[in-house]
């Protein structure tokens, strides 16, 4: 409800020249509270605390999840006692209950912290349990006698990390093999351990190719289930700083795509070579599904929702991040907005393509020329075998070759370099057999995928933590997503606030 009070404190605001917007809700007395009713974050708001320094009242507004430093404050006051005010002295000041601070209040010296700055519409109080002000935080610099000072205390949480993001499509049947590996997923693990990660199982990218139910469902959870063990095997089983979810669960990703579809043309679309290499394999252009057509523009929400520095990716995606930052760029321009930070592309140079057990072509699934890193160690020992090692080599005292001998490529991944420098020589020597340089390779791979193979089995075992990771993944990437969609909407004036107040300016 809109009570006389708000209505008087909104036209306070309209006088200043602080644009805010009116949203109203359930009584609810917590920051928090609001905030969740709103599905916005903790961060999305801008609590105000009325403190006392020396014998002087003021106002400090931060926002919401920092703390604050109060030594910077006094230092910044030149004053030796600060304390917050407690209750009789905040309704004194104040004139509202207790919980229900505003962000002007006239007569108070105001300290706004410089973080507030950094996003650009933030919730506060309005001296009213059932209404929120979203303000524009550009505004809070016309307070009357205000000042901002850095006064947030360093966090403890993914400091000065950058961010990345990354997804992978579960269109085959997720079970991943060495190829995969050395050429993906070691590549995140190696830039996860110092970034805030962001990797997702893009199930709805997969429905270009996988119209399946069983199918899909199937290679969700294999993929998953794989992913996870890896991470956790190398980085530890609580994953400090990656948020893993599924993309389906954050419907945000749709509703961003649809938003983008305006701004895309359909130029940038068909030169995008996975829908030209699907023409050129002969198929009928009207016979080629939008979901394959549309897909870089629901890869460009997937990025954009959650503003990373970074998407670590195989040389095939780079044009798709060269989209993303066209249909970014657009968006901005479009609707004279910054809402979206341009993404760069994190390609590894190095990242060699790993030949399979044939020594021919790429290790594939479908080749059947793999090595699986979560299958029962006699089909593991079965793969190392049949490997494809010296055909010249009769006997086992012949000299061997080394190079395109795929047992000494793997070898090079996981094997501990003395001693493969040592099989090597033997080996040209004619001293040390295929079977033994294989039992070799076998117990390295047993041994590099031991942690993470052990994760794979605790996680198969129980269900509920996967499903635990998940939800508590989508509940963080959703509070991400809903921040950036919330300003997606106000940026475009798709609000649903039916405000009967003006805007001012
Ligand atoms: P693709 O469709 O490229 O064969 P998948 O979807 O099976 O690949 O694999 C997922 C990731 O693993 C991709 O980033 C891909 O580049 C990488 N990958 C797959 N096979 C190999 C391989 N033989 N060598 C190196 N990287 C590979
Ligand atoms: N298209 C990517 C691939 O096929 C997977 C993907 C979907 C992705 N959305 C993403 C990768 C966003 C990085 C960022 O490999």
């Amino acid at each position: 409800m809109i009570n006389a009070q708000v209505k008087k404190y909104s036209q306070e605001l309209n006088q200043v020249g602080i644009k805010h917007q009116i949203i109203e809700h359930p009584h609810l007395t917590t920051v928090e509270a609001v905030q969740q009713y709103l599905h916005d974050s903790v961060s999305g708001s801008c609590p105000t605390l009325i403190m006392k320094a020396d014998n002087q009242f003021i106002a400090v507004v931060k926002r919401g999840g920092t703390h604050l430093d109060s030594g910077k404050i006094k230092k910044s006051l030149k004053v030796s006692n600060l304390r917050l005010a407690n209750k009789d002295e905040f309704v004194k000041v104040t004139g509202v209950s207790v919980g229900a601070a505003r962000i002007l209040n006239p007569g108070l010296l105001t300290i706004l912290d410089k973080h507030l700055f950094d996003q650009e519409y933030l919730n506060g109080g309005t001296g009213s349990f059932s209404c929120t002000f979203r303000y524009r935080t550009a505004d809070f610099k016309k307070i009357p006698n205000s000042r901002v000072i850095d006064i947030a205390a360093a966090s403890t949480e993914n400091q000065g990390k950058k961010r990345i993001l990354s997804g992978i499509t579960p269109s085959g049947d997720g079970l991943l093999h060495i190829g995969n590996y050395l050429g993906a997923v070691k590549q995140f693990i190696d830039i996860a351990k110092d970034h805030e990660c962001f990797l997702f199982v893009a199930d709805l990218h997969a429905l270009t190719t996988v119209q399946n139910q069983k199918q899909l469902q199937q290679n969700a959870e294999t993929l998953i289930l794989n992913e996870l063990a890896l991470l956790m095997g190398e980085l530890g089983e609580d994953l400090p700083n990656v948020t893993f979810f599924r993309q389906s669960d954050v419907p945000l990703h749709a509703e961003l795509q649809t938003i983008l579809n305006n701004v895309t043309p359909l130029g940038l679309l068909r030169r995008a070579h996975a829908y030209k290499d699907k023409l050129t394999k002969e198929v009928a252009e009207d016979e080629i599904n939008l979901g394959l057509f549309n897909y870089p523009i629901l890869m460009a929400a997937d990025i954009l929702l959650y503003k990373p520095d970074l998407v670590p990716v195989g040389k095939d995606q780079k044009q798709h991040i060269e989209i993303t930052r066209d249909i970014a760029e657009r968006f901005n321009k479009t609707f004279k907005t910054n809402v979206f930070k341009l993404p760069e592309p994190h390609i590894p140079e190095n990242v060699a393509v790993i030949l399979g057990t044939d020594g021919q072509r790429k290790m594939s699934k479908t080749l059947g020329n793999y090595i699986s890193i979560f299958e029962s160690e006699d089909t593991i020992k079965k793969q190392v075998n049949s490997t494809y090692t010296d055909p010249t080599r009769i006997h086992a005292n012949d000299p061997g070759h080394i190079e395109g001998n795929m047992v000494f490529t793997y070898l090079d991944f996981f094997g501990e370099s003395a001693r493969v420098r040592e099989l090597k020589e033997k080996y040209q020597q004619g001293t040390v057999g295929d079977v033994e340089v294989k039992e070799y390779l076998f117990a390295s791979l047993l041994h590099t995928f031991k942690p993470a193979r052990e994760q794979f089995a605790k996680l198969r075992a129980n269900p509920t933590k996967v499903k635990a990771i998940l939800e508590s993944g989508a509940a963080k990437a959703r509070q991400e997503a809903t921040k950036t969609m919330s300003e997606v909407r106000d940026a475009i004036g798709l609000t649903n606030q039916y405000s009967f107040f003006k805007y001012t300016g």
